[in-house]
């Protein structure tokens, strides 16, 4: 892909990139490093609130659609060209990381900050976006769903965070479940979606190379599994009469990893909570409901792998005399990028000197929803030590403005790509 030599030499301003991500990253900060922004939680809403001031600050045109999504919008190309999307989340998993979601939002913005300045005119309109709730303390990839029109009801009546928390964030946002099914919009309007983001595992690191060319997303699916048993006195029930929630959960968790790295070697499980009740030194758990989630690049794999699962659930409670409940979390499939757009961000790190590789992520992203309506595409910056989803998340800020000048330069090739009809 050729662009031409003034497109070619557009970088991002680092200092105002920098100025921005210390900003945000004061909004819900924990203290220890990280953030707690929960999607239309207080904090989440107040970054909301600072991106919009920043969004109109920088002159470019604001916009919530009806499932809350926040964007910027630059009409740098004809009024009825495709809309090249750029962006990630604000909201952050519970006591998570500054780089997650705000790097990849924040680099939009800049790289919207940057074509405006220059005043080039492409074949499409930018605009910068900033999903809602990706991260699945309501729903996950809430807004991403409700743009591509793949929300389903039944994800909003059985969600990840539970129906009480959706119902209050909805409402703190002044959204409606309603207007979530409106903010679908046409494919023909979207050109491509790109998205910076931190790798959130070790590959980057360890090869010691600056970009990530994501070539797919892991497919995600998640269970509530109640191992059910009879609550009863502690002290006078014999090992040999109890009916014990907790010993069928807490075996199943021991066994979900027997299944993946016995027979499943590129997938991940994990039972990321355990509910207790009645939950108390001196009764006998009656029951125990459990968080499963398991991950895998190909779909033979994962629906072999969530067999697999279940059935070992369904032995274990056996196993210890106990009833299991199953309930159906929802899930996204497997999702490969498109190769155009791999192909944008690899001749876009190779233009800058960066050093860049192709790899797989285990990390769910809103690129998943928006591959089946556009081309999808994202670029990976090394996080140090592969740490996520925890305060101890960490990016080089060298790294971060070398990510968002690829996004940037990829950004322009996508576009001279559209705008010569090769987008798909
Ligand atoms: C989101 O970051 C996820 O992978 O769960
Ligand atoms: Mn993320
Ligand atoms: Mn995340």
């Amino acid at each position: 892909m050729i662009v031409d030599d003034r497109l070619m030499g557009l970088r991002v301003d680092a200092e105002r990139f920098r100025r921005d991500f210390e900003a945000l990253s004061e909004i819900g900060a924990t203290g220890d490093g990280g953030v707690h922004r929960p999607a239309l939680g207080e904090a989440h809403l107040a970054a909301r609130e600072w991106l919009r001031d920043r969004i109109v600050a920088a002159g470019l045109e604001f916009r919530v659609d009806s499932a809350g999504n926040h964007s910027a919008v630059l009409r740098c190309g004809p009024q009825e060209a495709p809309r090249l999307l750029l962006g990630s989340h604000l909201d952050s998993v519970p006591h998570g990381g500054r780089y997650d979601g705000a790097l990849g939002v924040l680099a939009a913005l800049e790289a919207l900050r940057v074509v405006s300045a220059a005043g080039v005119s492409l074949s499409v309109n930018l605009e910068a976006i900033d999903f809602t709730d990706e991260e699945g303390t309501l729903v996950g990839l809430l807004g991403s769903a409700a743009l591509a029109g793949i929300l389903q009801e039944a994800a909003l009546r059985e969600p990840r965070g539970g129906r009480v928390v959706l119902e209050e964030g909805l409402a703190r946002a002044g959204l409606t479940e309603a207007g979530l099914f409106q903010a679908a919009r046409d494919p023909a309007s979207l050109a491509a979606y790109l998205e910076l983001h931190i790798e959130q595992g070790r590959r980057l690191v360890d090869a010691g190379v600056t970009i990530g060319v994501v070539t797919s997303i892991a497919g995600i699916n998640s269970y509530r599994l109640d191992f059910v048993g009879e609550p009863n006195h502690a002290g006078t029930t014999g090992m040999e009469d109890r009916r014990d929630a907790a010993l069928g959960a807490a075996s199943f968790a021991l066994a979900a990893r027997e299944v993946v790295m016995d027979g499943f070697p590129d997938c991940v499980a994990n039972v990321g909570d355990m509910r207790f009740a009645p939950g108390a030194f001196n009764i006998v758990p009656g029951r125990v409901e459990l968080a499963l989630e398991f991950r895998a690049q190909d779909r033979d794999s994962f629906e072999h792998l969530e067999r697999a699962l279940l059935r070992r659930a369904e032995e274990e409670a056996r196993r210890f005399g106990l009833g299991l409940e199953v309930e159906w979390l929802g899930k996204c499939e497997p999702t490969p990028t498109s190769i155009i757009a791999q192909r944008a961000v690899a001749d876009a790190a190779a233009s800058l000197g960066l050093s860049h590789v192709a790899l797989p992520t285990g990390a769910g992203h809103d690129a998943q929803s928006l591959a089946g309506i556009c081309p999808i595409g994202m670029v990976f910056v090394p996080s140090v030590d592969g740490a996520s989803h925890s305060p101890r998340e960490f990016t080089r800020w060298e790294d971060c403005v070398s990510g968002a000048n690829v996004l940037l330069q990829a950004a322009l090739r996508m576009a001279q790509q559209v705008g010569a009809g090769a987008a798909g």
